[in-house]
């Protein structure tokens, strides 16, 4: 097993990786009220029917103030006070609804989180953010608080669809690229064993992949700055999952193959250095070719709620394992989209 520390203005979290963290439960004090994902319930019922669980629906379209308020009334009705433990578990869908329901209700009561899903351990349990969509416009609502616990129960993964996993992967090759670069070649070699979930492999990709995220969490938690290159492969990507009907993580991949051309084309990455991002990418199973046009790009991301005036700040990569901003105006984008194909 092993523990990470996440130190930050709005409050610490202690992180654990490992195996079976889930019977932990048992030992906390008061009680936890579990905020569980209804089908990580289903799967693992053995684990948390003990407890007291309300159920978060599966589903991006569920992810709503409509469900937090059923949420809340759940709380009410089993007299949940200022006192109760609240444990979100399930992938970054239960964890970002149940963190958003412990930091608002009664004005915040104590949580920790259960992350069921790799993009949940690796990613979305960890820094704080919590919330809901508005009207399909995704993350609307929310809240910056940090959850006393984050259990990356390395178990739960055996139940995961494998679309899942690897969607969950890209966002493992994401810290790699922007700012790791003998792990790049650490995935490259071990991606077969990462694939079959090898035990090892897993828990050393979980925990390097954590220490990436806390590293980042803990140096700009409210995103004004560094937090912001791990939006690295996610202009593109945001652009392209909707109308794809691509999970989040293959967008993602889509995304950092052509940021990484993009980088190659203003002269910032050497072409091999793409290459080799590109074929860790492509080794996970993910995809690299990508169906929609330069223009369907452009106009996507022109809707891209980060656009800022008429400068949109890509994610760019100036050598493997380091990432950097940059400002481009969107009208020298569209012959750069162009030049990527
Ligand atoms: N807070 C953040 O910083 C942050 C970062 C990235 C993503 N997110 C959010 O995370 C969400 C995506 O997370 P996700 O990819 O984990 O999706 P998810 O939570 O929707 O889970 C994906 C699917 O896998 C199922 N599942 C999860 N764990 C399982 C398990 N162990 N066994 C069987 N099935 C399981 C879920 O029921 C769901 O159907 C999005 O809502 C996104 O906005 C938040
Ligand atoms: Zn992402």
């Amino acid at each position: 097993m092993h523990q990470i520390k996440l130190n930050t203005p709005s409050g610490n979290t202690a992180i654990s990786v490992g195996k079976e963290l889930s019977k932990g439960l048992a030992n906390l004090s008061p009680g936890p009220i579990l905020l569980v994902d209804e089908n990580v319930l289903c799967e693992h019922n053995e684990v948390f029917c003990p407890y007291t669980c309300l159920v978060v629906p599966s589903g991006e379209r569920y992810k709503t103030l409509e469900t937090v308020e059923k949420l809340y009334r759940d709380l009410v009705k089993i007299e949940a006070d200022r006192s109760s433990l609240i444990v979100g578990v399930g992938g970054g869908l239960a964890t970002d609804v149940a963190g958003y329901v412990a930091s608002t209700f009664l004005r915040e009561i104590p949580f920790g989180f259960i992350s069921s899903s790799l993009l949940g351990q690796v990613d979305a349990s960890i820094g704080g953010k919590n919330g809901v969509n508005l009207d399909g416009y995704k993350n609307m609502i929310g809240t910056i608080r940090q959850p006393s616990f984050v259990w990356c129960d390395l178990d739960l993964l055996n139940t995961l669809s494998h679309k899942e996993y690897i969607s969950g992967i890209a966002e493992v090759i994401k810290y790699g690229a922007i700012m790791d670069e003998p792990f790049l070649h650490y995935l490259k070699d071990q991606m077969k064993d990462l694939l079959a979930l090898d035990p090892a492999v897993l828990e050393k990709v979980v925990t390097r992949s954590v220490k990436a995220k806390v590293e980042i969490v803990e140096k700009d938690e409210k995103e004004s700055g560094l937090r912001r290159l791990l939006n690295f492969g996610h202009t593109i990507g945001h652009a392209i999952e909707r109308d794809q009907k691509l999970l989040h993580g293959q967008a993602v991949a889509l995304g950092m193959v052509l940021a990484s051309r993009l980088s190659v084309n203003l002269g910032m990455l050497s072409s091999s250095d793409a290459e080799l991002i590109e074929s860790v990418i492509s080794s996970a199973g993910l995809p690299v070719e990508i169906a929609l046009n330069p223009e369907e790009i452009y106009a996507n991301i022109r809707k891209d709620k980060k656009k800022s005036g008429e400068m949109i700040h890509f994610i760019l990569l100036d050598g493997p394992g380091s990432a950097v901003v940059k400002p481009i105006p969107m009208d020298e984008l569209k012959p750069m989209l162009h030049d990527l194909y």
